[in-house]
């Protein structure tokens, strides 16, 4: 099928490549030339594993191009993806002016029928908005556009993986064909029909994905409310964590046991720093304010917010407890990211850590595998080190922000030669307390027994960081 994507951003740019590597013929647009002009040259503007891979063997192949030009982009398509940016207004309401001028220049270009359909995020009732603006703006009379919802729930890190391995497709539709189109457009993963890109020997995840068909309000629904369960379940772990720490308990055991009953499920009830990124903070107060609107009690859903705004001066609060005095102090911080796996700096809690820092007037060296550059350009004046044992050098803590899995296979016994005090601050659960512990270090996490005092240095071991069991499997 010949498909055109409006918006080459995070999830345009996915979805654009893996429909390309399905089978299809696929048109990506974007106003930002320069944008444009990186993809053609071969590079991804972010980092996204596997992505490059896709975007690379698919132009070669002829399936998929990018333009900056309207017309030939909606003209391309039989059917057109809307995945345009819908940031966040003051009020926590999501702007939909990109859809609505979207929708105008569809409307104008379009010479033969299209089946339009949302994947950006959008409040309920955007799609009947949709219909109506594009029989308005449209030459061609009524029957030209047929409109469509098919929320996308990849998660950053791994997007190319769960674009071909996904829990469920939704499609919301008011109309047979759409749904019809819809199927065709998906049939190469619901039938399995296409070589994993991610396991390209043997694929572990091969499953028939589950198809809702709902109403395109329904389809908008599902996709702020399972975003919006998601923060929920953090912030349900969080609240956990607070009761572990002040009654003296681990979370992570709490956590891995309450995970078991398969009514609750063990994902996402990671306490830490709380969820950022671009997606759960935004859609979660786009949900609030839609029901606020509607004459909802969202109170339950702000206590959601609340918790998470909670989680920074909590740690802050520990870093002051265990610093004393924050001025002046050299402090290292390992993660910037808003998760692992990622360059998206966006929302990030690690930043609201770092900004705060320096509010308070420590010297702060950074490192992350990947957000240091897009993080110079918030704060250039920030010290960023090329390796991640540097960050240790002369420090007088070291704050864990983002749960990258190579800071647990660090040097640790080097880390502890360079730094000037041994203390630890983890952020994200994702060191093993006792381990560090018997390198000399205090280790404080989050909703975990405090491991202050060092210990009896005769009682020093060789011992490895990397930590398997069922605590590891919760934190
Ligand atoms: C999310 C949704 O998961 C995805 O389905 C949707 O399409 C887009 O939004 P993403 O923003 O990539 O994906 O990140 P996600 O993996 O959901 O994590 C969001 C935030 O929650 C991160 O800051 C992460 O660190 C935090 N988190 C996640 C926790 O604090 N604890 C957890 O247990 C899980």
């Amino acid at each position: 099928m010949q498909i055109s994507v409006i918006g080459s951003g995070y999830v345009g740019l996915v979805a654009g490549a893996c429909l390309a590597e399905a089978g299809h013929d696929v048109v990506c647009l974007d106003k930002d030339s320069s944008r444009i002009a990186t993809l053609k040259s071969g590079q991804v503007p972010f980092y996204e594993p596997n992505l490059d891979r896709l975007i690379s063997a698919n132009s070669q192949e002829g399936r998929l191009r990018f333009t900056t030009d309207t017309r030939e982009a909606v003209r391309f398509g039989d059917a057109i993806f809307i995945c345009v940016g819908t940031p966040p207004r003051e009020s926590g309401e999501a702007d939909l002016s990109a859809i609505d001028n979207v929708a105008r220049q569809i409307a104008l270009a379009a010479e033969t029928p299209k089946l339009v359909i949302e994947k950006s995020t959008v409040p309920a009732h955007t799609g009947q908005h949709l219909k109506r603006a594009l029989a308005l703006y449209g030459r061609n009379g009524h029957g030209m556009f047929r409109v469509a919802s098919n929320p996308e729930f990849l998660r950053e890190g791994t997007a190319v993986g769960d674009f071909f391995h996904p829990d469920r497709i939704v499609l919301g539709v008011d109309d047979k064909a759409s749904e019809q189109q819809l199927r065709e457009i998906y049939r190469p993963i619901l039938q399995g029909q296409f070589r994993c890109p991610v396991h390209t020997v043997s694929c572990p995840e091969r499953k028939t994905p589950s198809v809702v068909v709902t109403s395109i309000t329904g389809a908008e629904l599902v996709k702020h409310a399972s975003n919006s369960f998601l923060a929920l379940k953090i912030s349900y772990a969080n609240l956990l964590a607070d009761y572990c720490e002040q009654l003296g308990a681990d979370v992570a055991d709490v956590c891995l046991a309450v995970g078991m009953d398969p009514r609750i499920g063990p994902d996402f009830l990671r306490p830490g720093l709380g969820f950022g990124g671009y997606c759960l903070p935004k859609d979660l107060k786009a949900f609030m304010r839609l029901g606020e609107r509607a004459g909802i009690n969202v109170g339950l859903l702000r206590e959601v917010d609340l918790v998470n705004k909670n989680r920074i001066d909590v740690f802050m609060q520990k870093v002051r407890q265990t610093l004393w005095v924050v001025q002046n102090k050299q402090v290292g911080v390992l993660g910037l990211a808003f998760k692992a796996e990622t360059d998206d700096i966006r929302f990030s809690p690690a930043l609201e850590v770092v900004r705060r820092l320096r509010a308070e007037g420590a010297r702060v060296t950074a490192y992350d595998p990947q957000a240091m550059e897009r993080t110079q350009e918030v704060f250039p004046d920030v010290e960023y080190a090329r390796d991640p044992h540097e960050v240790a050098r002369d420090a007088e803590a070291l704050l864990i922000l983002t749960p990258w899995k190579e800071f647990r296979e660090l040097n640790w016994k080097r880390i502890a030669n360079l730094m000037t005090r041994r203390l630890i601050i983890d952020g994200r659960n994702l060191l093993v307390p006792s381990t560090m512990r018997q390198l000399d270090f205090e280790i404080y996490s989050v909703g975990r027994p405090d491991l202050g005092a060092p210990l009896d240095p005769e009682q020093h071991s060789e011992v490895s960081v990397l930590a398997s069991g069922p605590r590891e499997a919760a934190a």
